[in-house]
């Protein structure tokens, strides 16, 4: 089966009125936008935010990257699945004991619940620094391999890795397992802090489920304009 393939916005906002004011640019568009709320607006406005765009139509990746002992991790998954968002992350790091842990806690008791991603390597982190820092004596490449075959291993969904990953986290545990990739930028963009970049085209070649993309649109002096060309170049739709 194919996987869903779709556009997630970062709304990476630091108030409920800021991203109010974002979304209502989208009222009347006829694609509803993925969204992602990250640590920044829910530690800001609870699940306040989340039921309000929940309510508006939207669908939400919740991005809290949970991270603790397993027991914890179950609770607070537990806690989230009544959310009703539509996916949600730990950090792969966790152990594959809490990333089973974790979705145990978020499946209902109807069986159903939200896509569980981990994230693996985070980009900000170099090959020196986890060698260094973190004592982890492989490459940064074997690392996210292992991570993400330890996520498949505990029956989560996918990873979050860069888009120039997707090739090799495929190749390792199939096309089936998901790669969320941020780190988009349109060819003719800034590339702002991020830097292993590609093009919303390019990310859907190398085999990406879904593209997290940030300020190309949030930024954008339309933001509505940029989103429907990122959904156009990644679902190749020539319209
Ligand atoms: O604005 P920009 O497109 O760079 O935003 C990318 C989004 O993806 C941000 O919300 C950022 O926190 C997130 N992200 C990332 N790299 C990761 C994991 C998450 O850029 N490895």
């Amino acid at each position: 089966m194919m996987n869903a393939k779709d556009v997630i916005i970062a709304c990476d906002f630091a108030s409920a009125e800021q991203t109010m004011t974002f979304l209502d640019k989208f009222e009347g568009e006829e694609r509803k936008p993925f969204l992602k709320i990250g640590m920044e607006l829910y530690y800001a406005e609870g699940n306040a935010i989340v039921r309000e765009i929940k309510r508006r139509g939207h669908k939400i990746f919740l991005d809290l990257k949970l991270h603790d002992i397993p027991n914890t991790v179950r609770k607070a998954m537990k806690v989230l699945s009544a959310l009703d968002v539509d996916m949600v992350n730990v950090h792969a790091a966790g152990t594959v004991e809490m990333m089973r842990a974790a979705k145990e806690g978020l499946t209902r008791e109807d069986g159903s619940r939200p896509l569980l991603i981990a994230v693996t390597q985070l980009t900000s982190t170099s090959e020196q620094t986890m060698q260094e820092e973190l004592l982890i004596n492989a490459t940064i490449g074997d690392t996210i391999i292992k991570y993400a075959q330890n996520a498949k291993a505990a029956g989560l969904d996918g990873v979050v890795c860069s888009p120039l990953e997707s090739t090799i986290v495929k190749g390792a545990c199939g096309n089936e397992f998901m790669t969320i990739t941020p780190g988009i930028r349109f060819a003719e963009s800034a590339a702002d802090d991020q830097v292993r970049i590609t093009s919303p085209a390019r990310a859907r070649q190398l085999g990406s489920d879904y593209i997290v993309v940030g300020r190309p649109i949030t930024a954008a002096e339309d933001p509505v304009a940029a989103y429907r060309k990122c959904v156009n170049e990644f679902l190749n739709i020539n319209k």
